[in-house]
């Protein structure tokens, strides 16, 4: 089977993010959300995003139109019979992804590819929730999708040879670099990357320092393009939250316990960039 149409569930950050890549890559794409509005708040993000490389002269405007005329906004799950590949964006809840994939399972066709962006999540136990185990797999993109090359490949236990190998020629197509890793909890990235960023947090609730002075001493001490407290806003912090209480459920050890810090400001719903506030404001 050859990849022609893409569907992308979820426009937030990283499926429409995901959306844009696919869609520059010469796909068809179909972004999909809980409802119109989602969507297009995600189409006019990446009309954005493209209208900048226009000015930058990374792009011409018919290039930009034609990127654009390959974008089809979604808000009814039927769009799924459509799609050879469904790449699933959502919110970072195990019975939220195992209940859309039970459904995507129902509506796509048995030959379409389910892959999942999940952060942390088993890769083995949302497939269980399908018929298919053997043609569901992580594709685990990072933020900013656009800029960074890399994209974690996950099989479950059960992902098929096959699906595998068309994963990686898409995730190539999509000029981005395959990684392969084992499906335990935050894979590689996160497992590195979190516990790293909830330590941060740990320093700021102890009073070892200022949210901008832990962010300069990582910033020029270690050279990171972000301090970690940025980062923590920037990818949202309750998609922090959820990924430390995968690593915590998942491996049973106290060193990737939350900060209480993080869950206090997840509750009061600041939430990072995408709401304005986190550990640092936005307007
Ligand atoms: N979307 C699309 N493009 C963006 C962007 C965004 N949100 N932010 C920046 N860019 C682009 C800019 O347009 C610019 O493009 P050109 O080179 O074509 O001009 C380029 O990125 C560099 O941007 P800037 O010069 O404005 O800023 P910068 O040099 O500070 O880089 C950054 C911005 C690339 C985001 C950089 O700060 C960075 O690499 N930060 C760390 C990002 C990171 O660690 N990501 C991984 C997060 S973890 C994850 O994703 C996994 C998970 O499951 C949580
Ligand atoms: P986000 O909050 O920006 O967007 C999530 C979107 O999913 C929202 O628009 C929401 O309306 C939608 N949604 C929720 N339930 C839905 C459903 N049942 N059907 C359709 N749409 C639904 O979140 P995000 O940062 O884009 O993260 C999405 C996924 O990508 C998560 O699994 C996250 O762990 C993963 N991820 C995030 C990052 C990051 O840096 N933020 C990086 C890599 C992977």
């Amino acid at each position: 089977m050859t990849i022609q149409k893409i569907m992308v569930i979820g426009a937030g950050q990283m499926g429409s993010g995901i959306a844009q890549v696919c869609a520059m890559a010469g796909f068809e794409v179909i972004l999909h959300d809980l409802n119109e509005e989602i969507v297009h708040k995600g189409i006019s993000s990446i009309k954005k995003q493209l209208q900048k490389q226009v000015e930058k002269e990374k792009l011409t405007n018919s290039e930009k139109e034609e990127i654009i005329q390959r974008l089809n906004v979604s808000s009814t799950l039927d769009d799924v019979k459509k799609a050879d590949l469904i790449i699933e964006a959502i919110i970072e809840k195990m019975e939220v992804k195992t209940s859309l994939f039970e459904k995507l399972d129902q509506l796509a066709s048995e030959k379409t590819i389910l892959a999942t962006n999940t952060s942390s999540l088993p890769i083995t136990e949302i497939a269980a929730a399908t018929a298919r185990p053997d043609r569901v797999i992580g594709m685990h993109f990072m933020n900013p999708v656009p800029v960074m090359k890399l994209v974690e490949i996950i099989r479950g236990l059960a992902t098929s040879d096959e699906v595998y190998e068309q994963i990686e020629a898409v995730t190539r197509k999509l000029n981005k670099t395959p990684v392969e890793v084992q499906d335990f909890p935050g894979f590689v990235s996160n497992r590195i990357l979190m516990p790293m960023i909830n330590e941060a947090i740990f320093t700021v609730y102890e009073g070892v320092a200022e949210p901008e002075a832990v962010d300069e001493v990582m910033k020029l001490g270690m050279n990171h393009p972000m301090g970690p407290l940025t980062l923590a806003d920037f990818i949202g912090l309750d998609t922090c939250l959820y990924i430390m209480e995968t690593l915590h459920e998942g491996f049973g050890d106290d060193k990737y316990r939350p900060c209480p810090l993080l869950r206090k400001y997840v509750k009061a719903g600041w939430l990072g960039r995408k709401s304005g506030r986190g550990f640092y404001q936005y307007s």
